[in-house]
């Protein structure tokens, strides 16, 4: 079966089969860089599952661009009109954005959300009142044969974020819970590269879930009193955990990040004119003590998404700016003001830099770091135009001090 628009025949999309009900009917988006300010250069995958009871169900759909991908891949196991009710777990448009055409061509008898998520679509879409139907996370939902659980997730990553369950088969469909930006075309977490799957994870919490750290607590805590036997997890993006090593493996991991604990990790970021602040960020580094972990990360290299990765179990952060125009260096503006939003916790740091006529990159930066809440070692180190030994030692000192106090 094919699934027609507009004389287009999209006959080479196919689901995959992920229970004895369950099909992945999502997209694979390569070629995406930037997520919102999030460099995802391993792309991504926004996921869509088709639950084939008695009464046809989707779960989720994909961003606008993907929307006849998803299309021709449920079409390849039966007929879309069929589908007669789909839940939106997420009103963010990566999983959204398909979700009015597929209400036109579908026509579903039900559409369902939680509360928030049906003031959020009708926010985004302007739907009418009477279309999303607000699920109740305190009863189940049978449809025919179908059971499903429901649990709000607020700010994870939305306010209006939940998850849904499907009894039997044990699958919890988590939305942004759990996922990744990863262009995975191979599906399941037991034919993906662990490291990979690993630092992707991590650059996904650290980008999209450091401030809600709290939240996922909560959620973390929700998920046992409902007593689910889960045996795969579904997120909306990058591959789904489907054995119990793996679900143990992200949920601990997870677990661990949202504790936002200091590590003996020190990072340094830093940008640069004329080599002078480059040559500081060196010399702290190479002062560091040799037990500790040390990123240094020049920003003309490194993307803010990459430095949040890095910050999320950092214990230090020094950040290193030269003077331009009476302004810090703009890539660290940029990376400062980012981090300020992630809100990362438990950090130490300090500013450093050199200047031509006045010391007011780093002035400014340690201000910044203020804002970020981090605790200061030692005082700013500002070096007019080229460090001479006695700022060079200056430096290295600022390197041993944060060795001595993490
Ligand atoms: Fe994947 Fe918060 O959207």
């Amino acid at each position: 079966m094919v699934f027609q628009k507009e004389g287009k025949i999209m006959s080479h999309f196919n689901a995959v089969k992920v229970s004895e009900r369950v099909y992945w009917v999502g997209a694979i988006d390569n070629s995406i860089v930037d997520f919102h300010g999030y460099s995802t250069h391993r792309g991504t995958t926004y996921n869509a599952f088709l639950i084939m009871g008695k009464t046809p169900i989707l779960i989720d759909t994909v961003k606008k661009p993907f929307y006849e991908e998803m299309m021709a891949r449920i079409a390849s196991i039966i007929d879309p009109t069929k589908i007669e009710v789909i839940i939106s777990n997420h009103a963010e448009m990566d999983h959204s954005g398909s979700l009015p055409q597929a209400i036109q061509d579908i026509q579903p008898k039900k559409i369902y959300a939680s509360k928030m998520g049906v003031q959020a679509l009708k926010a985004h879409f302007h739907f009418d009142d009477h279309v999303i139907t607000e699920v109740n996370p305190k009863e189940k939902l049978t449809i025919d044969d179908i059971v499903l659980s429901f649990v709000e997730t607020r700010m994870l990553h939305w306010p209006d974020s939940m998850f849904t369950y499907l009894h039997g088969d044990g699958i919890l469909f988590s939305q942004d819970g759990f996922g990744m930006h990863y262009a995975c075309h191979k599906l399941f977490s037991d034919q993906n590269d662990h490291c990979i799957m690993e630092h992707e994870a991590k650059k996904y919490f650290a980008n999209i879930l450091m401030p809600y750290a709290n939240f996922v607590k909560k959620v973390f805590a929700a998920l046992p009193v409902q007593n689910f036997n889960i045996k795969m997890i579904a997120p909306d993006h990058g591959p789904l955990w489907n054995n119990k090593n793996d679900i143990e493996w992200i949920l601990s991991l997870w677990k661990e990040w949202a504790e936002l604990k200091a590590s003996k990790k020190v990072v340094i970021i830093y940008d640069t004119m004329w080599n002078s602040t480059a040559i500081m960020a060196s010399v702290i580094a190479d002062n560091i003590s040799k037990d500790i972990q040390v990123k240094v990360m020049p920003l003309h290299k490194f993307h803010r998404s990459d430095v949040a990765t890095e910050v999320l179990d950092a214990g230090a952060l020094l950040v290193g700016t030269p003077t331009l125009n009476g302004q810090m260096f703009p890539t660290l503006a940029d990376v400062l003001t980012y981090l300020k939003g992630l809100k990362p916790k438990n950090l130490m740091g300090q500013a450093f830099g050199s200047y031509g006529w006045a010391p007011e990159g780093v002035k400014l930066a340690a201000k910044e770091l203020e804002v970020l809440g981090v605790n200061f070692v030692g005082d700013p180190i500002a070096i007019n135009y080229v460090p001479d030994d006695q700022a060079l030692e200056a430096c290295a000192l600022l390197g041993k001090l944060v060795s001595e106090q993490l």
